[in-house]
């Protein structure tokens, strides 16, 4: 006799196994491609906005960095120094900038300003010739010794740095370069230590400011700066990243004041093909509310 065996629907095993909410109703594969739309979507739409610069950034300083830091014991910023310290001359800043160029454009992306822009900021300052040059920002010092090397006898260069591993890294950066009796890090954040600088670093007025923090503060500071009485007709406001990650409200700020007149210089970003730029705005000292 001939019975009939009912045959199992694989599709349907795969529906209990993976989706165990029948009364739900959608499938499966239904929900992962709209999660997989929604995500792609997310993607373009972030990349829209930011552009491949910021992704890659993000990338880079919050993926690659921690995992490479957890497997070698140490932190990138280390691993510069030390690349730095076996490839570099003591006392040579030259061969300094060259060793954490060739390190970070070979090994691991950082962010210093890097050659291209380095070399647009080194013909802002020979053009200027700055004695007193005030830094948001060093990092690991690759600008504070760009910086140093190129003041005139008697110059100094001030550095802000929030971060004090950072500012330890500085300091053995501008040591082993030989410029560290040109540079002062002050370790804190800018808005604290902007308000100090003429009662307790001894400064009249700047000649020249390096904004190179975190771009959010880029206009405060920049208020601050006026508001403490520090820019004079003259000073330069040198601003890194203004494309990417970008600066629009400094931008603006700037370009739209009679108190400044801007120069853009485009470039690309540090060690990568991504379009960036720096921004030169120098103080007309016109209408500034300067404290005495
Ligand atoms: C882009 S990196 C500076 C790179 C450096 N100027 C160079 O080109 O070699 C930005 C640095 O600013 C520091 N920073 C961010 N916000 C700060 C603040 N409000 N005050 C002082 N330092 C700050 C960060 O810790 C970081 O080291």
């Amino acid at each position: 006799m001939l019975t009939l065996r009912s045959v199992p629907d694989p599709l349907a095993a795969w529906d209990t196994a993976f989706w165990p909410f029948p009364m739900l109703g959608a499938p499966p594969l239904l929900l992962a491609a709209a999660s997989l739309g929604i995500t792609l979507l997310a993607f373009l739409l972030a990349l829209r906005h930011w552009g491949w610069g910021l992704l890659l950034i993000c990338w880079f300083e919050f993926i690659l960095k921690p995992v490479q830091n957890l497997i070698m014991g140490d932190t990138k910023e280390q691993r510069i120094l030390s690349y730095v310290q076996q490839h570099a001359k003591p006392g040579d800043p030259e061969s300094v900038l060259e060793a954490i160029d060739t390190y970070c454009s070979q090994k691991e992306w950082a962010m210093n300003i890097g050659q291209k822009k380095g070399e647009i900021m080194d013909a802002v300052i020979r053009e200027h010739g700055p004695s007193l040059v005030l830094e948001l920002g060093a990092y690991c010092g690759y600008s504070a010794v760009r910086i140093a090397r190129l003041l005139p006898p008697g110059g100094r260069l001030l550095t802000m740095e929030i971060n004090p591993d950072f500012s330890a890294i500085t300091q053995q950066m501008l040591n082993f370069a030989g410029v560290q009796d040109k540079v002062t890090i002050l370790l804190g954040a800018s808005y604290d230590l902007i308000p100090q600088l003429k009662k307790k670093y001894d400064v009249d007025t700047l000649d020249m400011v390096f904004l190179d923090h975190w771009k959010d503060r880029y206009l405060p500071d920049t208020h601050l700066l006026e508001e403490c009485g520090l820019l004079r007709k003259g000073t330069i406001l040198l601003a890194d990243n203004v494309i990417v990650p970008g600066t629009p409200d400094f931008l603006a700020y700037v370009r739209g004041s009679s108190n400044y007149e801007c120069t853009h210089y485009s470039a690309y970003l540090e060690y990568m093909k991504v379009v960036d730029g720096l921004e030169k705005a120098v103080f007309k000292g016109e209408g500034s509310p300067v404290q005495s």
